[in-house]
């Protein structure tokens, strides 16, 4: 099996073939690509949504930074080296600057639509259906667990999710000897991610066999979805959450990404699955609320402080 397998989505497809190979994957290191869901989610909506995603990072700083991200919930502007996800190295600041949406019921600071006409509907657009993707995959994971495939659903339904609009450059004063971080090796926190990128490629995922980092590279009409610690510590780890980073482009070349983050129902209490302790082995985690989990992890990581005192 590759690394990081390529899973096609085709309806064609017999669904017990597909969460095999889901399976096989999130047993190993909860890394695969899908293909072939247009019926859920277009590649003209893919290459529509990247295109707003570079139309709002061309706005002038000073209109983005009024759209500042405020707090764990709320969408909105993050601005250039905000995110260290190894809060224990002070070079893990990654050359990037963001823009997250929440799922509709929550706040996200949307630029006026007079400034970005269309932005907020293809977002939004965007956003509903990776969102339902999410779901169809969720099913898929549901049956290689042998559980029933809406056991994901009250997890998913009425959700905390962002996707994460990600902006990889260097800027023109940048010297050569401030690394090459586009984001600091991490693991993602909550269920599940599905990554949406341009051809730039950047994303490297640790093999924990080979000790090295493997690139992941891009492929059109594809996306990368890999599991966060919430769904490895709800199946008692069998399915693995494994570190990955992103290298920066070198200076003049700007990558665009859009990760989407599930965090679940704020609510929802995630408990190991009976079905995933075996033998011998005993929960190793106690129910914990989904969004007291994703509070925890992202105080840990965002460095407001760091912000004032740097300069972009
Ligand atoms: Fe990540």
């Amino acid at each position: 099996m590759s690394f990081v397998p390529v899973i096609s989505l085709s309806p064609a497809r017999a669904s017990q073939e597909i969460s095999d190979e889901m399976r096989a994957a999130c047993l190993r290191n909860g890394f695969f690509q899908i293909t072939e869901f247009n019926h859920i989610l277009s590649s003209e909506l893919l290459s529509r949504t990247l295109s707003a995603s570079k139309a709002f990072f061309d706005l002038p700083l000073d209109v983005k930074s009024a759209l500042f991200k405020e707090n764990h919930i709320c969408g909105g502007y993050e601005p250039y080296k905000a995110m260290n996800l190894d809060p224990g190295d002070k070079s893990g600041y990654g050359h990037n600057e963001g823009y997250s949406v929440a799922s509709s019921g929550y706040p996200t600071a949307w630029p006026a639509e007079q400034i970005l006409p269309g932005f907020r509907a293809t977002m939004e657009e965007y956003f509903t259906a990776v969102n339902r993707l999410a779901g169809v995959v969720s099913g898929y994971l549901a049956l290689g667990l042998d559980l029933s495939p809406d056991f994901f659903g009250d997890f998913f339904h009425g959700q905390l999710a962002h996707i994460k609009l990600a902006h990889y450059y260097r800027p023109e004063h940048s010297q050569g000897d401030e690394g090459s971080v586009g984001v600091a090796p991490h693991t993602d926190w909550g269920a599940i991610t599905i990554l949406l990128q341009d051809s730039v490629g950047g994303l490297e995922v640790f093999d924990q066999d080979s000790l090295r980092w493997i690139k992941v590279s891009a492929r059109p009409n594809t996306l990368v979805v890999n599991l966060g610690d919430l769904l490895a510590r709800w199946t008692n780890d069998r399915y693995k959450s494994t570190r990955h980073r992103v290298t920066s482009p070198p200076q003049g070349i700007h990558r665009y990404s859009i990760p989407f983050f599930s965090q679940g129902h704020p609510d929802y209490v995630v408990q190991v699955i009976n079905s995933c302790i075996r033998p011998g082995e005993v929960a190793k985690y106690n129910p914990i609320r989904a969004e007291e989990y994703f509070k925890l992890k992202f105080e840990s990581t965002y460095s407001i402080p760091a912000l004032i005192a740097r300069d972009p």
